[in-house]
Formats: structure tokens, sequence, C-alpha cells
């Protein structure tokens, strides 16, 4: 039966990815992200089944109206794909601007918290799940990347707190590994003076070899575990090839 799912940071990479997935599926998807001709191109293809919302999801008053805006265009709410996120400030403690992390918690952290709580009463209704979208900079120091990494960190044990509040509910996180997104390409362009040189030349020899994923390949998991996470998995954080999600990881 079709169900219904939010997919924040919609508009590229790897929420596009995990909406095109959702989609594909036969479900109902309510995009959120800033830039609204990317939303409106997966309306466009798919009339019926997507609607979208643009909005800054830094702006924490947004959340009831994505909520309120998701239920109106398709009646209840199944799901919710925390994927938007920002990698910038790209710097060194030393030179950190406190108002550019909180900038970036807002948007990697409390409006994952903003979106989740106004979402909690949808999915108890429907004993829906939540997946937040991790990384493995949440549990790897990366020089340069205190911001980013700490604010996954954060929401990575935000995804075990709502567990133990809301069991009828099934929450994961998940790192995507390391994809050929937009934010890689923030790495290059903008990591070069923060990042310890042998890492930054790691991110550019992948991306050179070739060795990026696909977002669509981490993004089918995503869409599989938002749709069927066992409770099991509640709570839990892991890579989106871990065994444990064998039978999500299925073509
Ligand atoms: N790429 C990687 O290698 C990698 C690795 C580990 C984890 N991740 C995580 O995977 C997720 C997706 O990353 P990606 O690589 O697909 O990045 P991306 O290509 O830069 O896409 C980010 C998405 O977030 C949206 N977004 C950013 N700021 C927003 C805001 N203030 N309000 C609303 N939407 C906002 C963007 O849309 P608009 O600009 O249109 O608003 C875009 O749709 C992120 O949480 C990231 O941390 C990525």
């Amino acid at each position: 039966m079709s169900k219904v799912f939010i997919v924040t940071g919609a508009s590229r990479g790897l929420g596009l990815a995990i909406a095109q997935s959702l989609v594909q599926a036969s479900h109902k998807v309510f995009l959120v992200a800033r830039t609204e001709k990317d939303l409106q191109a997966l309306k466009t293809q798919h009339p019926s089944s997507v609607d979208f919302m643009t909005a800054d999801l830094a702006d924490l008053k947004v959340a009831p109206a994505v909520i309120q805006s998701a239920l109106k265009a398709f009646h209840k709410i199944d799901g919710i794909v925390i994927n938007h996120g920002v990698l910038a400030p790209i710097t060194r403690i030393f030179e950190a601007d406190a108002e550019e992390w909180r900038r970036a918690y807002d948007i990697n952290v409390f409006s994952a918290v903003a979106l989740v709580k106004e979402a909690i009463p949808e999915l108890r209704k429907s004993k829906g799940r939540i997946v937040i979208v991790s990384s493995g900079a949440a549990f790897g120091a990366y020089a340069g990347w205190g911001s980013y990494g700490t604010s996954k960190a954060a929401v990575t044990h935000f995804c075990a707190h709502i567990a133990v509040e809301e069991p009828s509910i099934t929450s994961v996180a998940i790192s995507p590994g390391k994809l050929d997104t937009d934010m890689q390409k923030a790495i290059r362009d903008d990591g070069k003076s923060s990042m310890s040189p042998k890492v930054y030349e790691s991110f550019v020899d992948e991306h050179k070899n070739g060795l990026l994923l696909d977002p669509k390949t981490p993004g089918n998991v995503i869409a599989k575990l938002v749709d069927g996470a066992t409770s099991d998995l509640n709570g839990k954080y892991f890579r989106w090839n871990a065994t444990e999600l064998a039978s999500f990881q299925e073509a």
C-alpha cells in the first residue's frame, strides 16, 4: 500500500536519490529544500505522488508548516528522512567563528529536533519511521570539520533519545558513505586550507579515481529503511552497507 514520506534536502544529491527511490516504489513523497526549481522538477515528473515546500530549515519556525503542508498534500505521514545538512564552516577551532557554528547547528541539529517534535504525533498514529542521515564524521575527527562532525554526532545521539522516548516509532541513524555530490565538491573546493594535507588529498584522489558512491546506492537503502526498518534497529547507528542491514541492501 502507498505510504507517505517526508524527505528533507531533496533538491539534489542523496535526498533526491531517496525521494526518487520512494516514488519508484509507488509511495507519496513530500520534499523540502530551499531551491524551488529542483523540487518542482520532480513534482512535474510525478504530479500525483510528489509535493513540496521550499524552506530554509535553519528557521525553526518552519517545522510546523512542513508537517501541516505534508498532511494537507497526502493526509498522513508514515516516515521522515532528515537528510539535509551542510559541511560549512570548514575551519580549524582556533580560528572558528562560533556564530558560523551556530548557523550550522541550526541546520544540522536544531531543525531535526523541530521537525521530529512536530512529526511525532503523526508517526505515533502510523507507527512510522525516522531516518537520520549521519556521517562517519560523527565518530572520526578530521581537522577543520569540527562543526560538521560534532553536529553529526549530536544528531546521531538524538536518534537514540527518540528511540527511548518513542518506542512505537522506529528511528535509525545511517551513514551513507562518501558520495559523488555537491557536499564532496565543497570539501575539494573549500577544504584545502584547513584540512590536513593527507586527508584532503585522499578526498581529491577518491573523486579523481571515480571511487565516490552514486547517491542512488545508499539512497535505495535509506528509502527501504524509512519504509520498513524493523524495531530491532530502533535507536541505532549503522553504515549504509552494514551486514545488519543486508535485507535492505538487496536490489
Ligand atoms: N556527500 C557525502 O559524501 C556525505 C557523506 C556522509 C554524510 N553525508 C550526509 O548526507 C546528507 C546529504 O548530503 P549530500 O551529499 O546529498 O549534500 P548536498 O548535495 O550538498 O545536498 C544537501 C541538501 O540539503 C539541502 N539543504 C542544505 N541546507 C538547507 C537548509 N538550510 N534548509 C533546507 N535544506 C537545506 C540542500 O538543498 P537546497 O540548497 O536547495 O536548500 C540539498 O538538497 C547530509 O546530511 C550529509 O551530511 C554526505
